[in-house]
């Protein structure tokens, strides 16, 4: 009986975990960075693609998905534009930005999202993660992401729509 309990108890944990709140909503472009450029060297990105990605403009939108409990998340760039349709914990397929397949993962936990990148055609690439905060004002996306030791962060500022 005790058991039942607990797996009850559990399943009801797991069924209310956190949703995304809606002040993650909306689309932010990229304003500043801090420690962008340490960070993309220490990644071995050289030089000269270096300046070109600072200066590529990128805007983020973080929406509810079609279905219940589901998100959209798009990054739009010059580059290329990605839209993932995902639930939060459940892994799926997608293009990573480099154009092959990834398992990427979303989740979110003490007011951070996380999204989670492994490289399906690339095992040996360390799997990446990017983290997202609100600013206390809402008006800011904080994208944060740690690479060999180094940390970098990203501001992108609310758009009007
Ligand atoms: C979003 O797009 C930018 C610019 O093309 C790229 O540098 C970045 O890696 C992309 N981020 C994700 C999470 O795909």
């Amino acid at each position: 009986m005790r058991a039942i309990g607990l797996v009850l108890f559990f399943c009801a944990v797991y069924i209310m975990a956190d949703p995304i709140p809606d002040s993650f909503f909306g689309r932010f472009k990229v304003d500043r960075s801090e420690n962008f450029d340490e960070f993309l060297s220490a990644k071995g990105v050289g030089f000269l693609t270096r300046q070109i990605i600072k200066l590529a403009s990128v805007t983020k939108v973080f929406a509810k998905g079609p279905a219940e409990g589901s998100y959209t998340f798009e990054n739009l760039s010059s580059k290329k534009n990605v839209k993932y349709d995902f639930k939060l914990g459940e892994p799926f397929t997608g293009e990573g930005l480099d154009s092959t397949k990834h398992e990427i993962t979303f989740n979110f936990k003490d007011g951070e999202v996380t999204e989670h990148h492994k490289r399906l055609d690339n095992p040996e690439f360390t799997p990446e993660t990017y983290h997202y905060t609100m600013s206390d004002d809402n008006k800011e996306l904080i994208m944060r992401m740690t690479n060999n030791g180094i940390t970098c962060k990203r501001f992108f500022k609310r758009q009007d729509s």
